[in-house]
């Protein structure tokens, strides 16, 4: 393992080699979040270096591409990499949180809230997905011509507001959505720019985004006062991370700490599971044949409200959506600061690089997923999973630091396209459609779909 290999032997290896691309592409391929990381690894190969400046000012971008890159990196046990200028931005936005700590004072919050994202513990407060699905399905009894990017944000939005706040979001779910995109449009922003404006100076901008974070902890704040002064108060995450410890000290959470988390649980749970469904329900809208396997799945487990019980007997529902996330990342890439120098694939990857882990470019690889835009649920079929490198598909990422709502957002997925699938067929209106990636990836434009219900 990478890990293995002494400091010394690591000085003595050659850098990733430069990235042969003209500085003004690089520039812009770098802001391309997704697409951008193809162009980049055909032209420097699976682990590339990219110098954006002078390195006194910006460091080098070391793009990772490949599972052994994936490997190095991340399936390392000695913390050789930390949080990057995007978790600083966030942080410095949204106040510390599970998302931006850096590693050290992340350990003791991340062994409280572990406990309560395990795959059974998400049952306690998931599954609202499939009601907020079966309102979508109801809010079109004849079926009819929608935008399934809306639908499916507004059902992410209406489940998330249950199970991470306790609250039903309704008109107010659209006002949250709205203030989670200027907010994390001006953080991405930021993060993204070779150089920024220091965080003290006023700009309307930094204004703007800053009164949407306050409108958002306005409520998580109120949520946390609610279950402190009811104990029984139907909010079961929001009680669970009242009740959480460090197992090793016995320290609870204070309440500052928990709407900061619940803040950012909305931040990266909205986006990223409406990407998910909206992908899923585009993609099934141009395969009727898998779409009919994923309505006969869905319908023999009953006519009632699918709930989180239900998610064992959908397993060819779970295939569709891992290879709707492997075609359609919701997060197309990660990065991560460098703390002292790391082998990577053989090449010598420096302290203070930023590693930007390609993960739109590992899903796409023809070496290693033949025909990769082709739809194939049966890529994930158990078979084809036990036989593929671990380090090949990471949609929550992986190693000692991966998205801690992974199997919550797989159980909300599921549900929910399980349970609109059951009532209807949708068509997909539009060959294709554009994607942005000003942080996770989300869609451009409106996604058009025809819906019929099913007799
Ligand atoms: C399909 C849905 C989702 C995908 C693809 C996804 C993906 C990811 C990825 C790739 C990361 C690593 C980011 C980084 O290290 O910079 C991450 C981290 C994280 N995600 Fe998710 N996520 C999803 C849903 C959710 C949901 C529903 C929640 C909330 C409950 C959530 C909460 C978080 C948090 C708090 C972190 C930071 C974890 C840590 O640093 O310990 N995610 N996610």
């Amino acid at each position: 393992m990478a890990q293995d290999v002494t400091d010394a032997a690591v000085r003595s290896l050659p850098l990733a080699p430069r990235n042969p691309l003209p500085l003004r592409e690089l520039v812009k391929l770098v802001r391309r979040l997704d697409t951008g990381q193809e162009v980049i690894r055909a032209a420097g190969g699976p682990v590339t270096r990219i110098q954006l400046g002078p390195a006194r000012v910006v460091p080098p971008i070391v793009a990772v591409m490949s599972p052994d890159g994936m490997r190095d990196v991340l399936g390392r046990n000695d913390a050789a990499t930390d949080r990057c200028i995007i978790h600083e931005e966030v942080r410095g936005m949204a106040g510390d949180s599970l998302f931006v700590l850096p590693n050290q004072q992340w350990r003791p919050r991340k062994r409280a809230l572990q406990p309560v994202f395990t795959k059974a513990s998400v049952r306690n407060f998931g599954g609202h997905m499939a009601r907020a699905a079966q309102a979508f399905v109801d809010r079109w009894p004849t079926g009819g011509e929608v935008d399934l990017d809306v639908e499916c944000r507004r059902v992410a939005m209406q489940s998330l507001g249950r199970s991470v706040l306790g609250i039903d979001l309704n008109e107010r779910g659209d006002t949250i959505a709205r203030c989670m995109h200027v907010a994390s449009s001006y953080t991405a922003d930021r993060a993204l720019r070779p150089v920024r404006a220091p965080r003290w100076l006023p700009t309307r901008s930094r204004r703007r985004a800053r009164e949407a974070v306050d409108a958002m902890r306005t409520i998580t704040d109120e949520m946390v006062a609610a279950c402190r002064a009811d104990p029984d108060r139907d909010a079961p995450l929001v009680q669970a991370l009242i009740a959480a410890r460090d197992p090793q000290t016995d320290r609870p959470l204070t309440d500052a700490e928990i709407s900061n988390d619940l803040l950012i649980f909305m931040l990266a749970g909205h986006d990223t599971t409406a990407t998910a469904l909206t992908y899923a329900l585009w993609i099934l809208g141009h395969h009727p044949e898998v779409q009919e396997r994923v309505a006969a799945e869905a319908a023999a487990v009953g006519d009632g409200e699918l709930t989180p019980a239900d998610v064992s007997r959908l397993g060819y529902t779970v295939q569709v959506l891992h290879e709707a996330v492997r075609l359609c990342p919701p997060a197309a890439g990660v990065a991560r600061v460098v703390t002292r120098d790391i082998e990577v694939t053989g090449y010598r990857v420096e302290k203070g690089s930023l590693v930007a882990l390609g993960l739109y470019a590992l899903h796409h690889d023809p070496e290693l997923w033949p025909d990769p835009m082709a739809f194939d649920p049966d890529r994930f079929s158990p078979e084809n999973v036990q036989a593929r490198d671990r380090w090949q598909f990471l949609p929550f990422l992986g190693g000692g630091r991966p998205c801690i709502g992974e199997h919550f957002a797989r159980l909300e997925t599921t549900l929910a396209l399980a349970t609109v699938i059951r009532a209807m067929t949708v068509e997909s209106l539009d060959d294709d459609f554009e994607c942005e990636v000003p942080f996770t990836t989300v869609a451009k434009g409106p996604i058009r779909a025809r819906l019929v219900p099913r007799s």
